[in-house]
């Protein structure tokens, strides 16, 4: 897929190989401390230092990780100055090299492997193998938007036209993009908007998710120090409130990438369609309810293990991640008491201990949005499968996981964006009205399907509307260049993200007689 290019792949090897010292310089980068602030025309503004938001560890709220300045409404004016003004050099830089400065970053980030995942770790929460995951990503979004866009970009494609003259066929940026990311990829997603943006030939303004903006400022240092222009990217850490909306209300950007709530894509939307001048172009990925449908001829042991992970694997905190289970009646008691089983063996605890699968969430209020949602499923609902806390959770954000039996997916109003399973039954002659249910939630992000008749899981599969269908196989990571990722409907416009078309639609195509 990376064909001439290094892959992330090596990052694996190097671990393996080399994992004590890896290991010694993690530990030694944990110790660290670090500082979010606007950088603006490459200037780290921080006149308004008293200002500054303390960050603290998810898993331990007793934890220093660093501080963060938020930015000002002048900021943000300079920058949306600096990146309009900065838009036509910058589209005229050749794609090469605009590519050139994408690679750099990959070797950047890898060479900084130690730091971004002790970052992760902190900042974010994470398992250290879901930091390791968490840089992987990044890389692999750099080296395939640099590869996609050297060969679809470099050169403009000759056309003849039915009448037989010649003419050209070119892509170039749109304008100004503005990246609005989410706290749950804090680094791929991040770096993977801004990329495919800049590569595309548009300048950015890059405003990171409230809770992780010390690992958006990191990876803006790296941006710089791989020679990207620094009016071609500019960071705006904030709320989306002030920052997020300044941004988006402003006539002279082109465009806006969001991942987050569909909620906030809505306002968005909605903020883009009142402006008189252009019309601008919204990619947004945005929220789910994901299902997964196991038939009585699924191999139960295989479906544990692919619940397991697509439900609980970074504690329910990914967009792709499990919400409901549907288990054909005549194999749903077996597979809830493997299930029940499989959930005693987790454990949830410190991300750093390697042998901690689930790690904390986010912050205090997904945890309380989280804790109310168990709470009224608990007054209705059948509990199934539950992990005790240990005592090492005391200081963080934790959630147990949790799992629910429920009559109907309907009983469900809004996607609980943490490690709690919904588990339904159904009976075979119910099948077409589970696809209709699951349709008619609107939301068409992913899905996984355990079965081991072909005419039944493609018959799911034609039926059902989501972005990423996963036959017998969890349904979570999917990776940059093998599996485009993205949603339709509730859960997002498209393009995919690491996909092909994905660099498209951040262009403008242009035709030449
Ligand atoms: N791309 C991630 C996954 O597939 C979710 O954002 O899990």
């Amino acid at each position: 897929i990376f064909a001439g290019r290094k892959n992330s792949c090596n990052i694996n090897v190097d671990i393996i190989s080399e994992i004590t010292p890896f290991n010694n310089e993690l530990t030694l980068q944990m110790q660290k401390t670090w500082q979010a602030a606007p950088v603006v025309n490459g200037q780290v503004i921080t006149t308004e230092l008293d200002n500054a938001k303390p960050v603290s560890a998810p898993y331990d709220r007793r934890i220093h990780v660093g501080q963060v300045l938020w930015s000002t409404p002048a900021e943000v004016t300079t920058a949306l100055d600096s990146a309009a003004a900065f838009f036509p050099t910058w589209s005229a830089v050749p794609v090469a090299q605009r590519a050139e400065c994408l690679d750099k970053v990959a070797d950047l980030l890898e060479e900084n492997l130690a730091e971004l995942v002790a970052l992760c770790h902190k900042e974010a929460g994470k398992t250290i193998h879901d930091s390791l995951d968490e840089v992987r990503e990044a890389v692999d979004f750099c080296r395939y938007y640099a590869m996609q866009a050297t060969e679809n970009f470099s050169v403009a494609k000759n056309q003849v036209r039915f009448d037989g003259i010649a003419q050209q066929v070119t892509r170039q940026g749109q304008g100004v993009f503005v990246c609005i990311s989410p706290w749950n990829f804090p680094l791929a997603i991040f770096l993977g908007q801004v990329a495919a943006a800049l590569v595309a030939g548009n300048t950015v303004i890059a405003k990171p998710a409230e809770q992780t903006s010390l690992i958006a400022a990191r990876t803006m240092e790296l941006m710089l120090e791989a020679g990207l222009p620094k009016e071609a990217v500019h960071l705006l850490p904030g709320s989306g409130a002030t920052v997020g909306s300044l941004l988006t209300s402003d006539e002279r950007i082109a465009g806006v990438v969001f991942t987050g709530s569909t909620e906030t894509a809505q306002v968005i939307n909605r903020t883009l369609a009142k402006r008189d001048t252009n019309v601008a172009t919204l990619i947004a990925e945005t929220g789910g309810q994901n299902t997964m449908i196991v038939d009585s001829t699924a191999l139960p042991e295989q479906v544990v293990r692919d619940v397991m992970r697509s439900a609980f694997a970074s504690a329910g905190q990914r967009c792709s991640a499990l919400r409901v289970l549907f288990v054909q009646e005549d194999v749903a008691d077996r597979i809830t008491t493997l299930i029940q089983g499989a959930m005693q063996e987790l454990h949830v605890g410190l991300p750093q201990q390697h042998h901690t699968d689930v790690g904390p969430v986010i912050d205090l209020l997904a945890k309380k949005k989280l804790q109310a949602h168990i709470d009224k499923m608990r007054e209705t609902s059948k509990v199934v499968g539950e992990v005790t806390l240990s005592d090492e959770c005391n200081f963080g954000d934790f959630i147990a996981p949790i799992a629910f039996e429920i009559n109907s997916i309907d009983q469900l109003e809004n996607e609980q964006f943490g490690p709690i399973l919904h588990i339904v039954r159904y009976k075979a002659a119910e099948l077409n009205k589970v696809i209709s249910e699951i349709n008619a939630t609107g939301f068409g992000l992913t899905m996984g399907i355990h079965s081991r008749n072909e005419r039944s899981y493609t018959d799911i599969e034609r039926q059902i509307r989501v972005g990423n269908c996963y036959i017998n196989r969890d349904q979570v990571g999917a990776v940059v260049g093998v599996q485009p990722f993205g949603g339709q409907g509730l859960s997002g416009t498209g393009p995919k993200a690491g996909g092909p078309h994905y660099l498209y639609r951040f262009t403008k195509q242009v035709v030449s007689v």
